[in-house]
Protein backbone atom coordinates (compact mmCIF):
# COMPACT_ATOMS: atom_id res chain seq x y z
CA UNK A 1 0.00 0.00 0.00
CA UNK A 2 1.42 3.38 -0.71
CA UNK A 3 2.25 6.07 2.11
CA UNK A 4 -0.29 8.45 1.03
CA UNK A 5 -3.15 5.45 0.76
CA UNK A 6 -1.90 3.74 4.16
CA UNK A 7 -1.97 7.10 5.77
CA UNK A 8 -5.93 7.82 4.85
CA UNK A 9 -6.78 4.77 5.54
CA UNK A 10 -5.63 4.63 9.24
CA UNK A 11 -6.98 8.10 9.57
CA UNK A 12 -3.93 10.16 9.06
CA UNK A 13 -5.50 12.18 7.15
CA UNK A 14 -4.28 12.82 3.77
CA UNK A 15 -6.38 12.92 0.80
CA UNK A 16 -6.75 10.39 -1.59
CA UNK A 17 -6.26 11.52 -5.05
CA UNK A 18 -9.31 12.31 -6.51
CA UNK A 19 -10.64 9.88 -9.40
CA UNK A 20 -12.47 11.51 -12.41
CA UNK A 21 -15.58 10.15 -12.71
CA UNK A 22 -16.36 7.95 -15.99
CA UNK A 23 -17.95 9.71 -18.28
CA UNK A 24 -22.11 8.82 -18.69
CA UNK A 25 -21.48 7.68 -21.92
CA UNK A 26 -18.43 6.09 -23.22
CA UNK A 27 -18.42 5.20 -26.85
CA UNK A 28 -15.35 3.18 -28.66
CA UNK A 29 -14.91 2.27 -32.37
CA UNK A 30 -18.27 2.97 -33.17
CA UNK A 31 -19.55 2.24 -36.73
CA UNK A 32 -23.02 2.58 -38.35
CA UNK A 33 -24.23 1.01 -41.36
CA UNK A 34 -27.40 2.13 -43.32
CA UNK A 35 -28.98 0.72 -46.31
CA UNK A 36 -25.60 -0.54 -47.27
CA UNK A 37 -23.46 3.10 -46.68
CA UNK A 38 -21.47 2.97 -43.72
CA UNK A 39 -22.66 6.39 -42.26
CA UNK A 40 -20.34 6.47 -38.90
CA UNK A 41 -16.76 5.29 -38.71
CA UNK A 42 -14.84 4.22 -35.66
CA UNK A 43 -16.35 6.99 -33.71
CA UNK A 44 -14.27 7.09 -30.08
CA UNK A 45 -15.97 9.86 -28.07
CA UNK A 46 -16.81 10.12 -24.48
CA UNK A 47 -19.71 12.30 -23.07
CA UNK A 48 -19.05 13.85 -19.67
CA UNK A 49 -21.37 13.84 -16.52
CA UNK A 50 -23.03 16.98 -16.09
CA UNK A 51 -21.19 18.32 -18.78
CA UNK A 52 -22.59 20.11 -22.39
CA UNK A 53 -21.23 18.34 -25.07
CA UNK A 54 -21.60 19.96 -28.72
CA UNK A 55 -21.63 18.28 -31.95
CA UNK A 56 -20.79 19.87 -35.35
CA UNK A 57 -19.91 19.19 -38.88
CA UNK A 58 -21.23 19.58 -42.23
CA UNK A 59 -25.00 18.24 -43.31
CA UNK A 60 -24.87 15.06 -43.83
CA UNK A 61 -21.52 14.30 -41.58
CA UNK A 62 -23.55 11.60 -39.15
CA UNK A 63 -24.65 13.95 -36.26
CA UNK A 64 -28.17 12.72 -36.45
CA UNK A 65 -27.04 9.21 -37.25
CA UNK A 66 -24.62 9.40 -34.06
CA UNK A 67 -27.21 10.81 -30.99
CA UNK A 68 -29.68 7.42 -32.52
CA UNK A 69 -26.97 4.77 -32.53
CA UNK A 70 -25.89 6.06 -28.40
CA UNK A 71 -29.59 5.90 -27.49
CA UNK A 72 -30.02 2.42 -29.39
CA UNK A 73 -32.29 2.99 -32.05
CA UNK A 74 -29.84 2.08 -34.61
CA UNK A 75 -27.81 -1.09 -35.11
CA UNK A 76 -24.36 -0.51 -34.58
CA UNK A 77 -20.42 -2.21 -34.56
CA UNK A 78 -17.68 -0.94 -31.76
CA UNK A 79 -19.29 -0.31 -27.85
CA UNK A 80 -21.20 2.37 -26.17
CA UNK A 81 -20.91 1.67 -22.16
CA UNK A 82 -23.02 3.93 -19.96
CA UNK A 83 -22.29 4.76 -16.17
CA UNK A 84 -25.43 5.83 -14.68
CA UNK A 85 -27.27 6.03 -11.52
CA UNK A 86 -25.63 8.40 -8.55
CA UNK A 87 -23.30 5.50 -8.18
CA UNK A 88 -22.58 5.09 -11.91
CA UNK A 89 -23.09 1.02 -12.30
CA UNK A 90 -26.11 1.60 -13.90
CA UNK A 91 -25.82 0.25 -17.34
CA UNK A 92 -28.28 2.70 -19.40
CA UNK A 93 -30.15 5.94 -17.89
CA UNK A 94 -33.30 5.60 -16.81
CA UNK A 95 -34.75 8.24 -19.07
CA UNK A 96 -33.51 10.09 -22.32
CA UNK A 97 -35.04 13.63 -23.32
CA UNK A 98 -34.56 14.10 -26.57
CA UNK A 99 -35.75 17.31 -28.81
CA UNK A 100 -35.47 15.93 -32.39
CA UNK A 101 -34.08 18.23 -35.40
CA UNK A 102 -37.25 17.60 -36.97
CA UNK A 103 -41.43 18.57 -35.25
CA UNK A 104 -43.13 15.47 -34.47
CA UNK A 105 -46.12 17.55 -33.59
CA UNK A 106 -48.17 18.86 -36.24
CA UNK A 107 -48.04 22.52 -34.98
CA UNK A 108 -51.85 22.98 -36.72
CA UNK A 109 -53.28 20.64 -34.42
CA UNK A 110 -56.32 22.76 -32.25
CA UNK A 111 -54.30 21.90 -28.72
CA UNK A 112 -53.43 23.72 -26.28
CA UNK A 113 -49.94 23.79 -24.90
CA UNK A 114 -51.66 22.09 -21.65
CA UNK A 115 -53.49 19.57 -24.03
CA UNK A 116 -50.40 18.50 -25.32
CA UNK A 117 -48.79 17.97 -21.76
CA UNK A 118 -51.51 16.24 -21.08
CA UNK A 119 -51.55 13.77 -24.05
CA UNK A 120 -47.52 13.28 -23.39
CA UNK A 121 -47.77 12.74 -19.62
CA UNK A 122 -51.24 10.63 -19.27
CA UNK A 123 -52.97 7.95 -21.03
CA UNK A 124 -56.33 9.46 -20.85
CA UNK A 125 -58.16 10.29 -23.63
CA UNK A 126 -58.87 14.79 -23.74
CA UNK A 127 -62.43 14.42 -23.43
CA UNK A 128 -61.93 13.00 -19.75
CA UNK A 129 -60.62 16.17 -18.74
CA UNK A 130 -56.72 17.38 -17.70
CA UNK A 131 -55.88 15.47 -13.98
CA UNK A 132 -54.95 18.07 -11.62
CA UNK A 133 -51.23 16.83 -11.43
CA UNK A 134 -50.71 16.46 -14.91
CA UNK A 135 -51.55 20.78 -14.68
CA UNK A 136 -49.62 21.14 -11.88
CA UNK A 137 -46.90 19.40 -13.05
CA UNK A 138 -47.16 21.12 -17.17
CA UNK A 139 -47.13 24.25 -14.66
CA UNK A 140 -43.57 23.40 -13.32
CA UNK A 141 -42.27 22.43 -16.40
CA UNK A 142 -43.53 25.58 -18.70
CA UNK A 143 -42.12 27.77 -15.30
CA UNK A 144 -38.55 26.08 -16.14
CA UNK A 145 -38.24 27.34 -19.51
CA UNK A 146 -39.94 30.41 -18.77
CA UNK A 147 -43.21 30.24 -20.25
CA UNK A 148 -45.66 29.88 -17.73
CA UNK A 149 -48.53 32.46 -18.60
CA UNK A 150 -48.66 30.38 -21.97
CA UNK A 151 -50.08 27.03 -20.63
CA UNK A 152 -53.37 27.85 -22.36
CA UNK A 153 -52.34 29.27 -25.79
CA UNK A 154 -52.97 27.51 -29.16
CA UNK A 155 -49.73 25.53 -30.37
CA UNK A 156 -50.32 26.70 -33.66
CA UNK A 157 -50.20 30.44 -32.24
CA UNK A 158 -46.47 29.82 -31.15
CA UNK A 159 -43.07 31.77 -32.62
CA UNK A 160 -40.83 28.86 -33.51
CA UNK A 161 -38.55 29.88 -30.61
CA UNK A 162 -41.63 29.13 -28.12
CA UNK A 163 -42.89 25.97 -29.57
CA UNK A 164 -38.79 25.26 -29.06
CA UNK A 165 -39.25 25.40 -25.12
CA UNK A 166 -42.33 23.46 -25.60
CA UNK A 167 -40.41 20.62 -27.05
CA UNK A 168 -37.95 21.07 -24.81
CA UNK A 169 -39.95 21.22 -21.43
CA UNK A 170 -41.58 17.92 -22.80
CA UNK A 171 -37.86 16.36 -22.77
CA UNK A 172 -37.88 17.26 -19.51
CA UNK A 173 -40.23 15.25 -17.97
CA UNK A 174 -39.60 12.68 -16.47
CA UNK A 175 -36.39 13.79 -15.62
CA UNK A 176 -33.31 12.70 -17.97
CA UNK A 177 -30.22 11.59 -17.30
CA UNK A 178 -28.97 12.58 -20.58
CA UNK A 179 -30.62 15.10 -22.67
CA UNK A 180 -30.17 15.13 -26.77
CA UNK A 181 -30.69 18.04 -28.58
CA UNK A 182 -30.58 18.33 -32.31
CA UNK A 183 -30.27 21.22 -33.74
CA UNK A 184 -32.97 22.24 -31.30
CA UNK A 185 -32.46 26.03 -31.89
CA UNK A 186 -32.69 25.52 -36.12
CA UNK A 187 -34.78 28.21 -37.42
CA UNK A 188 -35.54 30.53 -34.74
CA UNK A 189 -34.05 34.14 -34.51
CA UNK A 190 -30.59 35.61 -33.32
CA UNK A 191 -32.77 37.51 -30.17
CA UNK A 192 -34.59 34.45 -29.63
CA UNK A 193 -31.98 31.30 -29.93
CA UNK A 194 -29.48 33.05 -27.42
CA UNK A 195 -32.26 33.07 -25.25
CA UNK A 196 -32.61 29.18 -25.74
CA UNK A 197 -29.07 28.31 -25.40
CA UNK A 198 -28.65 30.46 -22.36
CA UNK A 199 -31.55 28.55 -20.49
CA UNK A 200 -29.84 25.04 -22.31
CA UNK A 201 -26.74 26.45 -19.67
CA UNK A 202 -29.37 27.08 -17.27
CA UNK A 203 -30.96 23.48 -17.16
CA UNK A 204 -27.64 22.28 -17.63
CA UNK A 205 -26.30 23.96 -14.45
CA UNK A 206 -29.46 23.51 -12.31
CA UNK A 207 -30.27 20.08 -12.56
CA UNK A 208 -26.52 18.82 -13.61
CA UNK A 209 -27.73 17.47 -16.66
CA UNK A 210 -25.65 15.88 -19.34
CA UNK A 211 -26.70 17.04 -22.96
CA UNK A 212 -25.58 16.26 -26.35
CA UNK A 213 -25.94 19.18 -27.72
CA UNK A 214 -26.29 19.54 -32.31
CA UNK A 215 -25.40 22.67 -33.89
CA UNK A 216 -24.51 24.46 -36.52
CA UNK A 217 -23.86 27.51 -34.93
CA UNK A 218 -21.03 28.03 -33.54
CA UNK A 219 -21.13 31.11 -31.83
CA UNK A 220 -23.50 29.22 -29.03
CA UNK A 221 -21.30 26.47 -29.25
CA UNK A 222 -17.88 28.48 -28.20
CA UNK A 223 -19.99 30.29 -25.45
CA UNK A 224 -22.50 26.98 -24.35
CA UNK A 225 -20.60 24.12 -24.59
CA UNK A 226 -17.94 22.33 -22.76
CA UNK A 227 -16.40 19.75 -24.83
CA UNK A 228 -16.92 19.99 -28.79
CA UNK A 229 -17.04 16.67 -31.30
CA UNK A 230 -16.32 17.69 -34.68
CA UNK A 231 -17.46 15.17 -36.92
CA UNK A 232 -16.77 14.58 -41.07
CA UNK A 233 -17.67 12.18 -43.14
CA UNK A 234 -19.05 9.75 -40.61
CA UNK A 235 -15.58 10.10 -38.66
CA UNK A 236 -14.38 12.20 -35.65
CA UNK A 237 -12.11 15.29 -37.11
CA UNK A 238 -11.03 16.59 -33.90
CA UNK A 239 -12.39 16.63 -30.44
CA UNK A 240 -11.62 18.88 -27.22
CA UNK A 241 -12.59 21.95 -25.47
CA UNK A 242 -14.25 24.90 -27.63
CA UNK A 243 -11.48 27.16 -26.99
CA UNK A 244 -8.92 24.49 -28.55
CA UNK A 245 -11.22 23.08 -31.33
CA UNK A 246 -12.98 26.39 -32.78
CA UNK A 247 -9.57 27.50 -33.79
CA UNK A 248 -9.46 28.17 -37.73
CA UNK A 249 -7.25 25.32 -38.16
CA UNK A 250 -9.66 22.90 -36.42
CA UNK A 251 -12.53 24.25 -38.06
CA UNK A 252 -10.94 24.10 -41.59
CA UNK A 253 -10.40 20.62 -40.47
CA UNK A 254 -13.97 20.08 -39.82
CA UNK A 255 -15.71 22.19 -42.59
CA UNK A 256 -12.91 22.79 -44.91
CA UNK A 257 -10.21 25.73 -45.77
CA UNK A 258 -11.66 29.72 -44.73
CA UNK A 259 -13.95 28.66 -42.10
CA UNK A 260 -13.90 30.98 -39.03
CA UNK A 261 -15.65 31.87 -36.18
CA UNK A 262 -17.49 34.79 -35.88
CA UNK A 263 -18.87 35.41 -32.35
CA UNK A 264 -22.02 37.04 -32.21
CA UNK A 265 -22.56 40.64 -31.10
CA UNK A 266 -25.09 40.34 -28.07
CA UNK A 267 -27.99 43.39 -28.47
N1 LIG B 1 -31.96 5.42 -42.56
C1 LIG B 1 -30.98 5.76 -43.41
N2 LIG B 1 -30.65 4.97 -44.46
C2 LIG B 1 -29.65 5.30 -45.32
N3 LIG B 1 -28.90 6.42 -45.19
C3 LIG B 1 -29.19 7.24 -44.17
C4 LIG B 1 -30.24 6.97 -43.23
N4 LIG B 1 -30.27 7.96 -42.31
C5 LIG B 1 -29.29 8.83 -42.67
N5 LIG B 1 -28.66 8.40 -43.77
C6 LIG B 1 -27.54 9.08 -44.46
O1 LIG B 1 -26.50 9.20 -43.50
C7 LIG B 1 -25.79 10.41 -43.70
C8 LIG B 1 -25.73 11.16 -42.37
O2 LIG B 1 -27.04 11.56 -42.03
P1 LIG B 1 -27.33 12.37 -40.69
O3 LIG B 1 -28.78 12.66 -40.68
O4 LIG B 1 -26.76 11.63 -39.53
O5 LIG B 1 -26.47 13.69 -40.93
P2 LIG B 1 -26.41 15.03 -40.08
O6 LIG B 1 -24.98 15.30 -39.77
O7 LIG B 1 -27.35 14.95 -38.94
O8 LIG B 1 -26.90 16.10 -41.15
P3 LIG B 1 -27.75 17.47 -40.97
O9 LIG B 1 -26.80 18.52 -40.51
O10 LIG B 1 -28.27 17.75 -42.34
O11 LIG B 1 -28.85 17.18 -40.01
C9 LIG B 1 -26.53 11.17 -44.79
O12 LIG B 1 -25.81 10.97 -46.01
C10 LIG B 1 -27.88 10.50 -44.85
O13 LIG B 1 -28.42 10.56 -46.14
MG1 LIG C 1 -29.08 15.91 -38.44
Amino acid sequence: MSQALSSAASGGGIALPMVPPPPLVAIRDLSVNLGGHTILRRVTADIARGKVTALIGLNGSGKTTLLRAVVGEYPYRGKITYHCGHDHSHPTPEYVGYVPQRLAVDARLPLTIRDLFALALSSRPLFLGIPRWVSERAEHLMERVGMATLLDHPIDGLSGGQLQRVLLALALEPSPELLLLDEPAAGIDFKDQKKFYDLISRINQEMGLTVVLVSHDLSMVNAHSHHVLCLKNGEIACQGPPQEILSPMNLSLTFGAETQLFPHRAG
